[in-house]
């Protein structure tokens, strides 16, 4: 007989009781092989692909995608419209703000200065050391492969290039790529380059006409 939804093989009472509790008018979709822990949880609309993991605590918003093999740590907060493509790996405490994609094999570090045991030689245990996230702005997108280096905040609609190495704070609308990551231009919401304006620090969007404006290696988008 075939699974419930969010039941691991197996193990039906893994049925993420968030479900039975909300009662979602658009239905989350959770494949059976997806690792769902019972106080996650997961907004309407959203899916849980093949071999996903998402711990306990885990706060995902509405139309969410989980990639198969994505991981979310505990307690993770996602907001709406948030793609994790496969393998990503976000590990807590990160934050991510509505629409944030995360390209495939993303890792989103948490210890700074990590080691598995102490001088001593003892295992270090969960609370031997103090976790650190990464927190992504509304609208922005994190490279295939990328490796953000927490603590650390991509700016709203800022765009990191795949393989990048992020260990410093990315300004919103920025492009930044390689290791360490730099920022190559700047892009806008549509996530094309701006192009210069006719005046000094306008910057136009080709696609939208949109308009931006820079100052002091920041950008805004003019009213
Ligand atoms: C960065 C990116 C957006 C292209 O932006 P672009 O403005 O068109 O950049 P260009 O191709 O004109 O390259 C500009 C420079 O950046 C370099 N560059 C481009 N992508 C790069 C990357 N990922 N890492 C390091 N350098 C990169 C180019 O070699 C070039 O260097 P040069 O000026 O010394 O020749 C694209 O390469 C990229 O990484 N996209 C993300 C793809 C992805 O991960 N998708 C996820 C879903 S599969």
């Amino acid at each position: 007989m075939r699974d419930e939804p969010g039941a691991l093989p197996g193990r039906r009472r893994l049925r993420p009781r968030t479900f039975e509790r909300v009662r979602p008018s658009v239905p989350v979709r959770i494949q059976d092989s997806a690792d769902v822990s019972p106080d996650a949880v997961i907004g309407e609309g959203s899916s849980v692909w093949h071999l996903a993991q998402v711990r306990e605590g885990a706060v995902l918003g509405k139309n969410c995608i989980v990639g198969r093999g994505a991981y979310v740590g505990t307690g993770v907060v996602m907001g709406d419209s948030c793609k994790l493509q496969n393998y990503a790996l976000v590990y807590e405490p990160a934050v991510l703000e509505d629409g944030v994609f995360v390209g495939p094999a993303v890792c989103f570090t948490n210890d700074h200065y990590p080691r598995s045991i102490s001088p001593d030689g003892t295992l270090k245990r969960g609370d031997d050391w103090e976790a650190v996230g990464v927190t992504c702005r509304t609208g922005s997108s994190i490279g295939a492969r990328s490796v953000c280096v927490a603590p650390v905040t991509i700016g709203r609609w800022a765009m990191v290039a795949a393989g990048s190495v992020v260990v410093t704070d990315v300004p919103d609308f920025a492009l930044v790529a390689g290791v360490p990551a730099r920022r190559l231009r700047w892009v806008g919401k549509a996530g094309i380059p701006l192009e210069q304006g006719e005046q000094d620090g306008l910057w136009v969007c080709p696609q939208t006409g949109q308009t931006y404006v820079e100052e002091n290696e920041t950008l805004r988008e003019a009213n």
